[in-house]
């Protein structure tokens, strides 16, 4: 039974590792990992595979930027070749990201069942090109792979059928499970000076947050608040750094005292300096679940999230009003403790690839 992954960004990597190391104790399941090239600097790309044992991918489409339209595109001209080569009993797909899309179209069309892990997630936002990847993913896929209640009840109201939708847990999850010693281990904190509980960790990339002035203004005003009272790290994300210069703010971010800005970090100093941090600040979905699951206290630059549960039981709030004053005053609640204190969801507990695989691994049988 031969599968193809798909891993194209940053955030694919950490999920396709654990199912890739699960497929590996079927003997009969052949995996092969295919990665787009959605993300190719090598910080944003070859430190994941890596850090996370990921073999050498099988193929690599190396498609690079451009607009969405551009990628998907030439993502699905790629792997149109790649699957026409391999003939696949299986795709599976990670996420939402374009290359998630891309892909999951060039196997439907060629008729091959989809398997889309971390299916059902809405924001309830279509101005996010991942909700569009989201739902249409969802769409054409055959075994949908849910992470939280709220997967299924999303793929329910939108008439799924309760036979193809599986609640197995995280993905992600397991990766930060089976890594967590080794994060421990690297000197992230060292590198940049800094102890435990003593900065806030940002990380912030959403177009919404960083495509115009304005935002990208409101965030480094927000940060310049924050500095009276913590030292504030930010890995930064190339998307983030070319606006910064083209809107001429890339001076200011460099002038601001107690800022650190760095590169991207590699999956296990980021861990580490997540689990250390005493409030991490993020536009991204993927944080939000993995400071659920430290028990980080976790502040999301969003008026909405396709990952309730980070807010139900976890230790997410959403900021949906970036008033410079209402983020001061839940930073100040955090830093004085006064914040909730979260759970672990249902199924974040490591086995959910274990889980995936012995659904699949019966496919063939
Ligand atoms: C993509 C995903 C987003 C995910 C994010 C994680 C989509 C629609 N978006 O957004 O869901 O949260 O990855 O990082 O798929 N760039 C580089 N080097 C790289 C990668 C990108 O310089 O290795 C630059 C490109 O020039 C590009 C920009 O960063 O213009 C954005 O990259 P892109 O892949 O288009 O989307 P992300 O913002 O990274």
């Amino acid at each position: 039974m031969k599968i193809l992954n798909i891993v194209g960004a940053r955030p694919n990597f950490m999920k396709v590792a654990p199912l890739h190391r699960a497929f590996g104790a079927y003997p009969h399941i052949n995996s092969k990992i295919i990665h787009t090239g959605q993300h190719y600097d090598a910080k944003m790309s070859d430190v994941f595979f890596n850090q996370l044992e990921l073999p050498k991918p099988d193929y690599f489409l190396g498609v690079g930027g451009g607009s969405h339209t551009q990628q998907t595109a030439k993502i699905m001209l790629e792997f149109e070749q790649v699957m026409e080569a391999e003939n696949p009993d299986l795709l599976l797909v990670v996420g939402d990201v374009n290359s998630t899309i891309a892909c999951a179209m060039v196997a439907v069309k060629m008729q091959v069942p989809i398997a889309h892990v971390e299916a059902g997630l809405r924001s309830g936002d279509r101005k996010m090109p991942e909700e569009i990847n989201r739902i249409l993913t969802d769409s054409i896929s055959d075994y949908l792979f849910i992470t939280e209640q709220a997967g299924y009840d999303n793929l329910r109201q939108e008439g799924v059928s309760e036979a193809k939708i599986h609640f197995v847990g995280n993905c992600m999850i397991d990766s930060l499970v089976h890594y967590q010693a080794k994060a421990r281990k690297t000197n992230a904190l060292q590198a940049f000076n800094l102890s435990k509980n003593e900065y806030v960790l940002m990380t912030m990339h959403r177009p919404a947050n960083v495509d115009t002035a304005e935002g990208l203004t409101h965030i480094l005003d927000i940060i310049e608040d924050t500095l009276p009272h913590k030292k504030v790290l930010f890995p930064i994300h190339p998307r983030t750094r070319n606006n910064a210069e083209r809107f001429g703010l890339k001076d200011k971010l460099e002038s601001l005292n107690g800022l650190i800005i760095s590169e991207p970090q590699g999956y296990l100093e980021f861990l580490n300096l997540m689990e250390n941090a005493a409030v991490v600040i993020t536009d991204s979905g993927g944080i939000q679940e993995e400071t659920t699951y430290l028990q980080v206290p976790c502040l999301t630059f969003r008026d909405s999230t396709e990952r309730p549960v980070t807010v139900e039981l976890g230790t997410n709030q959403l900021l949906a009003d970036l008033n410079p004053a209402t983020v001061h005053q839940k930073l100040r609640e955090i830093l004085d403790g006064r914040t909730k204190q979260g759970t672990i969801p249902p199924l974040w507990d490591g086995q959910a690839a274990q889980r995936i695989a012995q659904i699949l691994s019966k496919l063939s049988n």
